[in-house]
Order: structure tokens, then C-alpha cells, then sequence
């Protein structure tokens, strides 16, 4: 069996300062070694980004990116942060279209693609989440909804820029909630999203996380789905020892078909 390769990816959102972020990274190197088939990624606040990449420059399984970047490379954005200034600082990824800068900060689709191309322009890669709300679930507009946020960065890229995308399917009722999606249910969204990328010609095989109250006690079951490449975490990744419980976790993960359930056909 070829080992796969699984990205865990630990979104902290607004915790850890540059202080915090070292003492993290000391205590989580002691406890995870590289590993072949894993690779991982860290997406601190911006002002921690530079401590972080440089208490973590040896690992070359290891990438720092950002949690929110401007589309422009500078000028009049009070408060904005761009990709040339995170870049300078060791960032080589970047989150776009987080449903907490989506819902609560009113980030639109159309600035989801002008923030997506934009990092891929500066040669970094962006991973782009989608994701539905309870109330769109609930009024049975899953696929709806994430066809339109795709839509949005199909709409800004060409075909070629999706070799170098990554995306995560995020649904928001389970962000925070401690109610992660079922991993049959995930590996449809997962399959749904691959499907629709396919219609509208990506002719790559898109990596897909899956983010949304992942846990020590999940990750091995979300990951043994073969449309899952990973995980995208955002609590269970804020202390070292839980974190490399999740990822080792998550390593370990036997991958099996999944069932029950129809591809949506186009
Ligand atoms: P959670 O957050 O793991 O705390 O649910 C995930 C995310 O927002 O990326």
C-alpha cells in the first residue's frame, strides 16, 4: 500500500503571540518527529508568524502560513495585511475565505477569488474554504452553496492555477461546536466539490481538508475516508500535547472505501 500524504493543518485564530508560539513549538518538535506521508502546517496570528517560522526552520515537513491576507501588495487599507509583507516573514500559505472572515467580518465570494488569485500570483498557495451554515443545511442548500463559493474562484483563476490550490470543506454548525461532520457525510461534500471542479474543467485532483470541530477522538475516522487529505483544526490545535495527539492520531488512520452513499452525478 502507497502511504498517503495528509496535511494537518492547526488554524489558531486569535491565540498565541510571538511568546506563546515559541514555547508551543519547543514543547510540539519534542513530541512530533517528521514523518514520511504527513505534512504539516501552522497558521498563527500575523504578528506571530515571523517567531514561529524561525522556531520551526529546521523541519522541512513543517510550513507557516497566514490566516487572512489583502489582495492588493500595499496602499491605503488601514488595518490590512498583504501577501509581500507576510511572505517577508516566513509565510508560505495563506487561509482565504475562513467562514469566521466570511460571517463575521463580511468577506465576500468575489474577494474570496481576488484574495485566492492573488496569492497564487505571489507564488504562495492558498487554501480556500467553502462551507455551508446550519439554516442553508437545514433548508437543504449544501450544494447550492458551496457550487457559488466555488464559483467565485473558478470565476477569478484559470485552470492551471488549481494545481497549486488547496482547499478545505469547512461547514460552519461544525466549526466550534464540538459537532463534527460525520465522515461519510464529509467524504460527499469532499466528492461533491471534486465533482464540480471536474464540470467546469480543473483537470487536477484538488487536495481537500476537512475542518470543523476535529478532535483526538475523530481524526482517525474523518481520515480513514479516502476523499479526505487532511484536517484543518482550530481548538484542538491550540496546545502542543493535544496537537500532536491529533496528528499522530490522524497518521495512523486506516484508509477504508466509504459507503453509503450515491456520487452526485452532473
Ligand atoms: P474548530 O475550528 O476545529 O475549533 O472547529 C476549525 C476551523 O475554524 O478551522
Amino acid at each position: 500500500m502507497t502511504a498517503r500524504q495528509l496535511t494537518f493543518a492547526a488554524n489558531w485564530k486569535m491565540n498565541h503571540g510571538p511568546a506563546e508560539a515559541r514555547a508551543f513549538a519547543e514543547k510540539f518538535l519534542a513530541l512530533t518527529p517528521a514523518a514520511e506521508g504527513r505534512r504539516l502546517w501552522f497558521f498563527p496570528a500575523a504578528v506571530s508568524i515571523a517567531a514561529l517560522a524561525d522556531a520551526l526552520k529546521g523541519r522541512s515537513d513543517v510550513t507557516i502560513g497566514a490566516q487572512n491576507v489583502h489582495w492588493e501588495p500595499k496602499g491605503a487599507f488601514t488595518g490590512g495585511i498583504s501577501i509581500p509583507m507576510v511572505t517577508e516573514v516566513g509565510a508560505r500559505l495563506t487561509l482565504v475565505g475562513h467562514s469566521e472572515r466570511r460571517h463575521l467580518f463580511g468577506e465576500t465570494d468575489e474577494q474570496v477569488g481576488r484574495k485566492t488569485k492573488a496569492a497564487l500570483a505571489a507564488g504562495i498557495t492558498p487554501l480556500v474554504c467553502v462551507g455551508e451554515t446550519l439554516a442553508e443545511r437545514d433548508g437543504g442548500r449544501t450544494e447550492q452553496v458551496i457550487v457559488r463559493q466555488l464559483g467565485a474562484v473558478l470565476a477569478a483563476l484559470q485552470s492551471p492555477d488549481w494545481e497549486r490550490v488547496v482547499m478545505a470543506y469547512e461547514p460552519v454548525w461544525a466549526i466550534g461546536t464540538g459537532k463534527n461532520a460525520t465522515p461519510d457525510d464529509a467524504a460527499q461534500i469532499h466528492e461533491l466539490i471534486r465533482m464540480e471542479l471536474g464540470r467546469k474543467g480543473v483537470p487536477h485532483r484538488v487536495p481537500i481538508l476537512y475542518g470543523g470541530s476535529v478532535s483526538s477522538a475523530n481524526v482517525a475516522s474523518l481520515l480513514s475516508r479516502p476523499q479526505l487529505d487532511g484536517v484543518l483544526v482550530g481548538g484542538a490545535s491550540l496546545n502542543p500535547e493535544g496537537w500532536a495527539e491529533v496528528v499522530d492520531r490522524g497518521s495512523k488512520a486506516k484508509v477504508r472505501p466509504s459507503g453509503g452513499f450515491d456520487l452526485i452525478e452532473g
